[in-house]
């Protein structure tokens, strides 16, 4: 990969936030070290080689197609371990069911090593209310719905399995082979951070727009577009200089590394992502944090690296944006470090999109506890009974106790 040095930086407390970067080469090249030639470094391919075979890959997915499946698993590489976390429909037909056949038939023959996971499964609901962690479960007793619930589990069996980055991939790429430039860069953007306590976030170089009069090349989603203007606002009350550092408010690609995954606190749904950045600040932006002494002291840093194919995913229509506006906004609007003067302009954003009615209507968003929490030998030991749901392929099972279903067939 060969990647821009970001030109500008700013900092907030402990929090490093890097500008875009754009990307000169996608694939991991030949480098045999860590080259710079002017504004250009290319991170030696076996860097990037030794830190794609420490990441999971979350596909988060919810009654997508399968076709769009299989295209990105073969997108993922294979040193790379899958974490396809479902919250398909199983009544009145499976679809997790299939969804976790073809998972089984691709891996057969591309030899990845993946793990389909239900997000319902109640052995798991259980197995997180015996380790301390009842956060993520509803008052049934089960796990959530929501994406953001999705990408806490799937962190927590990146854990499990020792891993050292977690990456998310949404299932709804029309054009999978992007997810292969998304993880090359999550793995370059790592290499290149000055601290084990990093973010990498993919802001899309175009979002096109499908329309009679043809294709657009939009430069942002229109969610996207008011989610950094807000980001940027806190971000310049907080500081008391204008900024547009943030990019990448609502990045549904990006990847963390576990030390920091395990300090921050993820909001529900589709808030996680914004509120990654507002939690980042709130725990460290003022560079205090006692509990925290370590990071503190290594800082934490924010990479945000521009793809060079545009994005295409499923269209799931306006309301869909605006709840998923409304979730994003709420999470910043209930922030310590929001002022009046944001809480303002989030409400008149939302008004002006019909997504609320009066400000009464900006909920606060569930944040859950950090994952430090969690008392993970219980956690493993229970998983190490059987769920209903959990399937493993071309793994060493030695983690969940599971027969192995890629040595089948
Ligand atoms: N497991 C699970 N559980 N997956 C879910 C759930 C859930 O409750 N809800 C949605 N997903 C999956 C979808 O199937 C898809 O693969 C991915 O999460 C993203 O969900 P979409 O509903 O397709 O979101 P989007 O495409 O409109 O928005 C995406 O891009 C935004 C940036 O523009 C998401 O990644 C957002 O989080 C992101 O902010």
């Amino acid at each position: 990969v060969k990647l821009e040095m970001h030109r500008n930086v700013e900092m907030f407390g402990a929090v490093r936030i890097n500008d875009v970067q754009r990307i000169f080469e996608i694939g991991p090249g030949n480098a045999e070290e860590d080259v710079v030639e002017g504004e250009i470094i290319t991170p030696s391919a076996h860097r990037i080689s030794d830190i794609l075979g420490r990441m999971a890959i979350i596909v988060p997915i919810k009654g997508e197609n399968l076709k769009l499946l299989e295209g990105i698993l073969a997108s993922i590489p294979t040193r790379c371990l899958v974490l396809v976390l479902s919250n398909s429909d199983r009544k009145p037909i499976d679809r997790y069911k299939m969804e976790a056949e073809a998972v089984a038939n691709f891996c057969r023959a591309s030899k990845h090593s993946c793990i389909t996971i239900h997000q319902k499964d109640a052995k798991i609901a259980a197995a997180l209310k015996d380790a301390g962690y009842s956060t993520l479960l509803d008052g049934y007793g089960r796990v959530r719905n929501g994406k953001g619930e999705a990408m806490v589990l799937g962190i927590i069996f990146a854990k499990l399995f020792k891993r050292q980055y977690v990456g998310f991939i949404d299932a709804d790429n029309f054009v999978p082979s992007t997810a292969y430039e998304y993880i090359q860069s999550f793995a370059a953007g790592f290499s290149m951070a000055k601290t084990p306590y990093s973010m990498v976030r993919i802001s899309w170089r175009y979002k096109p727009k499908i329309s009679a009069g043809g294709l657009y090349f939009r430069r942002r989603g229109r969610v996207s577009e008011i989610t950094n203007r807000i980001l940027n606002l806190v971000i310049s009350d907080f500081t008391g200089f204008g900024s547009e550092i943030i990019k990448t408010g609502n990045a549904g690609e990006h990847a963390i590394s576990l030390p920091l995954a395990e300090i921050l606190q993820f909001a529900s749904r589709f808030a996680i992502e914004p509120y990654e950045l507002v939690n980042m600040l709130e725990i460290f932006g003022r560079g205090e944090a006692p509990e925290f002494k370590k990071s503190v002291k290594e800082g934490v840093e924010v990479l945000q690296i521009e793809s060079r194919s545009p994005h295409f995913h499923d269209n799931k229509g306006e309301e869909h944006l605006n709840e998923m506006l409304l979730e994003g906004l709420a999470s910043v609007y209930h922030s310590n470090i929001c002022s009046d003067r944001v809480k303002q302009e989030i409400v008149s954003e939302l008004l002006s999109r019909k997504a609320i009615s009066s400000a009464d209507d900006v909920g606060k968003p569930r944040v859950m506890d950090p994952l430090s929490k969690i008392d993970f030998e219980a956690f493993h030991s229970r998983m190490r009974l059987k769920t209903d749901t959990i399937q493993t392929f071309n793994l060493n099972n030695e983690v969940l106790n599971l027969p192995d279903m890629g040595a089948q067939g």
